[in-house]
C-alpha cells in the first residue's frame, strides 16, 4: 500500500532524506503536498514529486486549513516551528512524523503531548538511532542480562570538529534562542538511547559545560572576518576554503551552502553566506562541550558527554555491569563487544553498517513510520518515551546554567501533573 503524505519543510531533511526515500520507494510513500516559506526549496520539492501549484504552500497553516489531504504528515521544518506545525497536523487528523527535537522546551512539549493525546492520529519522533542495526543490537545485548545489572554507563556523543563548526557555529543551530541548545538539539537522541537501555527512571541530574573555543577572544589576532578575505591563519582546522572548496563532494554538508554547487557557486556562498564566516566571530552561543551526570532509581550512574572537538564523528559507549563490560563504537566503523568478568572471554557482535544516513537509521525510521501510518498504529517510540528523552535534555540545560543538582523525581511529578 502506498501511503500519501504532506511535507512541511523541504530543506536538507525534507528534500534529501524524506523526499529522496519516497522517490526511491514510490510504492510505499508518495508526497502530495508541500509547505515551505522558501520558494526555491518549495518548488524543488514539488517539481521532484510532481506536486501541482495548488498543493504548494508557503505557510503550513494554509496546507492544514485544507483538511486532511493525505494519511501522513512529515514535519522537517526548523526546530522552533515543530510544536505549532505538529499540533496543526495532529488536529487535522494526520499520522505525524516530526523531526527532533519535537519541542524546544518543556512548555512546548506539554502542548504537543496534550495535542497528541486528543488526536486520532499518532505522533512519531525522528529518533533515528533506534532504527540502526547498531543501537538495536546494543539494546538487545544490554537488556539480555549478559552483562548483569548495569552499574555505570559512559556514553559519548563525539561530534567531529568540522560538523560542530558547520552546524553549531556557522549554521542553523549556532544560537540556542533561535534553535535549541546543543544538549537538546543533538543529545535528545542520546537521552532516548540511554533511557531505552536503562529503564529505571533517572532521579537526580547535574551538568557542566561551556563554549570553550568559538569565541572572539580565542581568535588568532590576524584572522579575517571571512575565510575568503584572504585569511592568513594557515593551520586553522575550520578554514571554510578547505572544508567546502577543496573537494568535489556535493553531498551533505556541502549542499547546505545553496543551490549552485559549482566551485564558483560555492565560493560565492562562502563570500556572502554564513558558512564562510570566521568561526571565532560567527556569534555562536551554544556550548561546544557538556557533561551530564545522572543517577537512576535503581542506583545506576550515567555520564553523558557531548562535545564538538572530535577528530572523528562517533558515538562511543561503555556499560559496566555486575557480570560484564560492554564497549561500543558507532561511527565510520561499528563495533560492539562484551568482556565477561568471570572468564575474561570476549564476545564481539557483528553489526552491519545499515544503508543510508545515520548508520541506517534514516531508512529504518521512514520504513517503520510508513508501515505504522498505513495501519494507523503508534510507532516504536511511545509518547512517554518521547517525553522522557526531551524532559531530561531540558533539565540538563537548566542544570548546566544553574549549577544545581536537579531532583528529577520531584520535577517529573510536576510534569505528570501538567500532563494530566
Ligand atoms: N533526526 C535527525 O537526526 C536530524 C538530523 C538533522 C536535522 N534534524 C532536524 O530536522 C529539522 C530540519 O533540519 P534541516 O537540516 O532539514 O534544516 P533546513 O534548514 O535545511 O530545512 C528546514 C526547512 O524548513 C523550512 N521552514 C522553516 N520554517 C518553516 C515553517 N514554519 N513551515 C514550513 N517550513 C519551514 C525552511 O525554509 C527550510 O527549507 C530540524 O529541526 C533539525 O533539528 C534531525
Amino acid at each position: 500500500m502506498t501511503v500519501d503524505a504532506v511535507a512541511v519543510g523541504a530543506g536538507q531533511r525534507g528534500f534529501f532524506v524524506y523526499g529522496a526515500w519516497a522517490l526511491r520507494h514510490p510504492h510505499r510513500l508518495r508526497f502530495v503536498a508541500v509547505a515551505d516559506p522558501d520558494p526555491n526549496r518549495r518548488d524543488r520539492f514539488a517539481d521532484a514529486h510532481g506536486i501541482g501549484p495548488s498543493r504548494r504552500f508557503a505557510d503550513p497553516n494554509d496546507l492544514f486549513s485544507r483538511g486532511r489531504l493525505a494519511v501522513a504528515a512529515v514535519v522537517a521544518s526548523d526546530d522552533r516551528s515543530h510544536v505549532p506545525v505538529t499540533v496543526s497536523a495532529l488536529e487535522a487528523g494526520y499520522e505525524v512524523l516530526t523531526e527532533k527535537p519535537a519541542a524546544p522546551d518543556l512548555d512546548g512539549l506539554v502542548t504537543l503531548v496534550r495535542a497528541a493525546r486528543r488526536a486520532s492520529g499518532h505522533l512519531h519522533v525522528a529518533h533515528v538511532l533506534r532504527f540502526t542495526p547498531f543501537f538495536l543490537t546494543l539494546h538487545r545485548v544490554v537488556t539480555s542480562g549478559m552483562i548483569g545489572d548495569v552499574v555505570t554507563v559512559e556514553h559519548r556523543e563525539n561530534v567531529a570538529s568540522w560538523h560542530m563548526a558547520h552546524s553549531f557555529v556557522r549554521g542553523n543551530w549556532s544560537r540556542a534562542g533561535e534553535a535549541t541548545p546543543l544538549i537538546v538539539q543533538k543529545a535528545c537522541h542520546d537521552f532516548d538511547i540511554l533511557t531505552w537501555n536503562v529503564p529505571s527512571p533517572v532521579t537526580a541530574l547535574s551538568s557542566m559545560g561551556s563554549l570553550f573555543e568559538f569565541r572572539p577572544d580565542r581568535a588568532p589576532p590576524e584572522a579575517t572576518p571571512r575565510c575568503t578575505d584572504g585569511c592568513p591563519v594557515g593551520d586553522c582546522p575550520y578554514d571554510a576554503r578547505r572544508i567546502y572548496l577543496d573537494t568535489d563532494d556535493t553531498g551533505w554538508p556541502h549542499h547546505v551552502l545553496g543551490d549552485d554547487l559549482s566551485p564558483a557557486g560555492r565560493l560565492a556562498a562562502l563570500r556572502s553566506g554564513p558558512y564562510g564566516r570566521c568561526v571565532y566571530r560567527a556569534g555562536s552561543d551554544v556550548v561546544d562541550h557538556q557533561v551530564v551526570t545522572m543517577q537512576t532509581a535503581a542506583g545506576t550512574t550515567i555520564a553523558l558527554h557531548v562535545h564538538g572537538h572530535s577528530a572523528e564523528e562517533a558515538r562511543t559507549m561503555r556499560y559496566d555491569g555486575t557480570r560484564g563490560t560492554l564497549r561500543g563504537f558507532f561511527g565510520r566503523r561499528h563495533e560492539l563487544e562484551v568482556t565477561l568478568h568471570r572468564t575474561g572471554s570476549v564476545r564481539r557482535f557483528p553489526v552491519h553498517a545499515g544503508t543510508g544516513g545515520h548508520g541506517g537509521g534514516d531508512d529504518g525510521l521512514i520504513a517503520a513510520f510508513v508501515e505504522s501510518a498505513a495501519d494507523g498504529r503508534p510507532g516504536p517510540t511511545d509518547l512517554s518515551e518521547i517525553v522522557e528523552s526531551h524532559f531530561l535534555a531540558y533539565l540538563a540545560e537548566e542544570a548546566r546554567i544553574s549549577g544545581a543538582t536537579i531532583d528529577v523525581s520531584a520535577r517529573r511529578e510536576r510534569l505528570e501533573g501538567a500532563l494530566r
